[in-house]
């Protein structure tokens, strides 16, 4: 695992910002795996901007986004699809038949899951996946447990994770959803390339294992040290553990 280093998160942003749109630019028809969350929202900003300013054509790009939550539909304003446009899609030039969002309204979760995988193997494969972790070691909504769902299925969220989106439902954990249908591990592992971001001390023990730690479901992240091409983009704080 490559590990790099920034002074502040907006360093951190732009660095990463600067990949994609240079990844973009060398292959017009770049998948792209993105996550939602607190982190990237510096990132997308950045990346709203080196887009306007390189005029980066984003219309053959496809992009896969991590994770919905259950029984949100796309319309809904607290659906990560929401927050998706709300950063990134409605900023630049990307088609909409491109953006491939798991839908939390599914009838049938299971054959959604199983649609999901089959699109990103239809397509090709992700080839940049950027991922955030969660402070328990979570990557997309694969939860720390005695286990881990390889593919894309449904998830039942921790406390934790509840409470750590609680801020885009209006600060209450309750309104969160109790799940989630996620991207298995292998489904990320699968990826060509993984750039993970990570900001701020709430982060750093989950990082110090992902990085160090035993390979354990106990830390979904842990798994990325068995992928040949990943780098952890972290701040001073996320890189320094207790
Ligand atoms: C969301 C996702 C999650 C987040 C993680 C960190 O699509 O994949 O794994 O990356 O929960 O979230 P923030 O950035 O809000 O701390």
């Amino acid at each position: 695992m490559t590990i790099a280093v920034f002074e502040h998160e907006a360093a951190l942003a732009a660095a990463l910002a600067r990949r994609v749109a240079d990844a973009i630019t060398d292959n017009p028809r770049l998948v792209l795996g993105l996550p939602t969350g607190r982190t990237p929202i510096a990132f997308y900003n950045e990346l709203r901007h080196v887009s306007q300013q390189q005029a980066v054509d984003w219309s053959r790009v496809h992009t896969f986004n991590l994770d919905e939550f259950v029984g949100l539909s796309e319309r809904d304003e607290h659906s990560y699809r929401r927050f998706m446009d709300r950063h990134l899609f409605a900023h630049v030039n990307v088609s909409r038949s491109h953006i491939h969002f798991l839908d939390g309204t599914a009838r049938d979760p299971v054959r959604e899951c199983e649609a999901y995988e089959r699109a990103i193997d239809e397509i090709g494969g992700i080839d940049l996946q950027v991922l955030g972790i969660g402070a328990n070691g979570h990557i997309g909504f694969n939860e720390p447990g005695d286990g881990l769902a390889a593919r894309t299925h449904r998830v039942t969220l921790l406390d934790q994770s509840r409470a750590d989106n609680a801020w885009w439902f209006g600060g209450d954990r309750q309104q969160v959803p109790a799940e989630a249908l996620s991207m298995g591990m292998a489904t990320i592992l699968k990826s060509r390339a993984i750039v993970l971001m990570a900001t701020g001390p709430a982060k750093a023990d989950a990082v110090a294992a992902m990085i160090d730690g035993p390979l354990t479901t106990r830390v979904p992240a842990s798994f990325l040290q068995l992928h040949p091409n990943v780098t952890a983009m972290l701040d001073e704080e996320a890189a320094s553990p207790e």
